[in-house]
C-alpha cells in the first residue's frame, strides 16, 4: 500500500519513525506492506529529525493528493479550509483513501467530506483528529455499536489540562503558568484555540456525531475557555471536594442534543477528576454498556502517529466504514437544545466588600430568578475590605443564571465581574 505525506511537522516526523521502525508489524497485521512513497510539506531543506530521502518530494501537496504513485494520503498539514481541505478533496476525487489527524477540518466540513468518500468508496478516517492516541473513534464507530449512547464527554485538550493541574499544584495563577506552558512547549506561540476551548469544541463536535448519528455542526456548540479560572476558584473547588477541568460534553437530552464546553468543577470521587497533566479521557455511556471510561496521551508524535498508523492497518485490511458509523446520507438533523435551558448546580464567587446587608441584596436576586441557594460560604469578617463570597446553587437555569450574574455585578458593593463554574455531578 503506497503512502503519501502531506505534511513533516509534528505528526508527520512521527509517523515516518512508527512507519520505519515498525514496517514488518505493520505489514504482518495489515496483511500487506506499508510502503511511504511520497512526502510534501513547505520546506524541503528542513531536517525532520527522520530520513526523509527515499521518498518522492512534492512542492505542492495537491499533487501529491493526485499522483498515481500514491494509494493513501494522510493529510498532516491542518486548519480547517485552504491547503488541507484542498489535499483532502484532490485525493477522494482522485479515488484515494485518506487519512487525516486534522479536527478542525472534520468539525467543519465532516459530513459533505464523509459523503464525498462514500460515494467514491474509498475510506476518509480520522482517529487521530480526537484525543490523539485513545482509539476513541474506533471505540464508538465500533465498538460501542450495539447501544444507543447517551453522553459522551471528556477531557479533550492537553494543554488545558497541563495548565489547570499546574495551577492546582503550585497556586499560581493562569497568565503565570502558561507562560511556562509556553516555555516548555506544552502551549502553543499563540494558544487561543487551545485555551479557549475551539480544539475541544472540534473535537466533542466530532464525537457526537459519531455518538449520536447526526451531522457534524460545529455551530450548535457553547464554548467557553479557561481563561477566567483563577488560583482562587481552584482553591475553593478543592475545598468544597471538586477539581476545575476543562469538559467538553454531548449530551441526548429530551428533544435534541447539547453539545458544550467550558471549566467545570467535577466531583473528586470522578475518574475524571482523576486525569491530570497533558493526558486526557474520555467517557461513553451506552444503554448495554453502561459507563465506559478511555483515558491516555492526547497529543504529541507518538500518540497522534500512533492512531494515524491503525487507521493505515485498517485500510490496508481493506475496512471501509462509513466515517461516522452511519452513511452520510442517513445521518439525522437533531435540533440542538439552547444552553439557556441548561440547568444544573453551580458555584459562583463574589468579590465584594464586607458592608452590613449585602447578603440579604444577594439573596432577593437570586429570589427574583427562583435560584436557591444550596450553600454560602465566606470567611471570616473583614469589615471594609474586600472579600470572596462564594455561593453554591442548586439546579439553576443558565438563562436565569444570565440575569443573574448581570443584576450581581450592578450592585455596588460587588467589585467585579461575578464569576460562575458550572458543577457536573457526573
Ligand atoms: N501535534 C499534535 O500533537 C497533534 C495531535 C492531534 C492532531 N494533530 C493534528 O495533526 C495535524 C498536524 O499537526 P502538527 O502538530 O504535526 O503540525 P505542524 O508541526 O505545524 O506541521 C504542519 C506541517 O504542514 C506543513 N505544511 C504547512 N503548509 C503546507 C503547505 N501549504 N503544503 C504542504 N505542507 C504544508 C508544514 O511544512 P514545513 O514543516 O515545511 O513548514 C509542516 O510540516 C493538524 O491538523 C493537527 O491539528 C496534531
Amino acid at each position: 500500500m503506497r503512502i503519501g505525506i502531506a505534511g513533516l511537522g509534528t505528526v508527520g516526523a512521527g509517523l515516518i519513525e512508527l512507519i520505519q521502525k515498525h514496517g514488518d508489524l505493520l505489514a504482518r497485521r495489515g496483511g500487506k506492506s506499508l510502503e511511504i512513497t511520497a512526502v510534501s510539506a513547505r520546506d524541503k531543506s528542513r531536517d525532520r529529525g527522520v530520513d526523509c530521502s527515499g521518498y518522492e518530494w512534492f512542492d505542492n501537496a495537491v499533487d501529491l493528493a493526485a499522483s498515481d504513485k500514491v494509494d493513501v494520503v494522510v493529510e498532516l498539514i491542518g486548519g480547517s479550509d485552504g491547503i488541507a481541505r484542498e489535499v483532502v478533496e484532490t485525493a477522494i476525487g482522485n479515488g484515494k483513501a485518506v487519512v487525516t489527524a486534522n479536527k478542525a477540518l472534520i468539525a467543519h466540513h465532516g459530513t459533505s467530506l464523509a459523503a464525498a468518500a462514500e460515494s467514491m468508496k474509498v475510506p476518509l478516517s480520522f482517529e487521530a483528529a480526537v484525543a490523539g492516541g485513545i482509539p476513541i473513534v474506533k471505540a464508538l464507530r465500533e465498538g460501542l455499536a450495539g447501544n444507543e449512547i447517551s453522553r459522551v464527554y471528556g477531557i479533550l485538550n492537553g494543554t488545558c489540562n497541563y495548565i489547570l493541574t499546574q495551577m492546582e499544584e503550585s497556586g499560581r495563577d493562569f497568565e503565570d503558568v502558561l507562560d511556562d506552558a509556553q516555555k516548555l512547549g506544552y502551549a502553543e506561540a499563540d494558544p487561543a484555540f487551545d485555551i479557549d476551548g475551539v480544539d475541544a469544541a472540534h473535537k466533542i463536535a466530532i464525537l457526537a456525531s459519531l455518538a449520536f448519528g447526526c451531522p457534524v455542526d460545529f455551530d450548535a456548540l457553547h464554548i467557553e475557555g479557561i481563561r477566567h479560572v483563577t488560583a482562587l476558584d481552584i482553591a475553593y473547588a478543592t475545598e468544597l471536594g471538586y477539581r476545575i477541568k476543562l469538559l467538553a460534553i454531548a449530551r441526548r437530552g429530551e428533544g435534541g442534543i447539547e453539545q458544550r464546553v467550558h471549566p467545570c468543577m467535577v466531583p473528586l470521587h470522578t475518574p475524571i477528576a482523576h486525569v491530570d497533566g497533558v493526558f486526557n479521557a474520555v467517557v461513553a455511556e451506552g444503554d448495554f454498556v453502561d459507563q465506559t471510561v478511555y483515558e491516555g496521551r492526547g497529543a504529541g508524535a507518538g500518540p497522534t502517529a500512533s492512531a494515524v498508523a491503525a487507521d493505515l492497518v485498517d485500510i490496508a485490511r481493506g475496512l471501509n466504514l462509513a466515517p461516522f458509523a452511519v452513511a452520510a446520507s442517513d445521518l439525522q438533523e437533531v435540533p440542538t437544545l439552547p444552553m439557556d435551558d441548561h440547568e444544573g448546580p453551580v458555584y459562583v464567587r463574589l468579590m465584594v466588600l464586607d458592608q452590613p446587608g449585602v447578603m440579604a441584596d444577594v439573596a432577593a436576586i437570586l429570589r427574583d430568578e427562583n435560584v436557591s441557594i444550596e450553600s454560602v460560604l465566606q470567611r471570616g469578617r473583614s469589615p471594609g475590605e474586600v472579600v470572596p463570597v462564594i455561593l453554591i446553587l442548586h439546579d439553576a437555569r443558565e438563562g436565569a443564571m444570565k440575569r443573574v450574574l448581570k443584576s450581581l455585578e450592578e450592585m455596588e458593593p460587588v467589585v467585579e465581574p461575578p464569576r460562575m463554574i458550572r458543577i457536573e455531578l457526573l
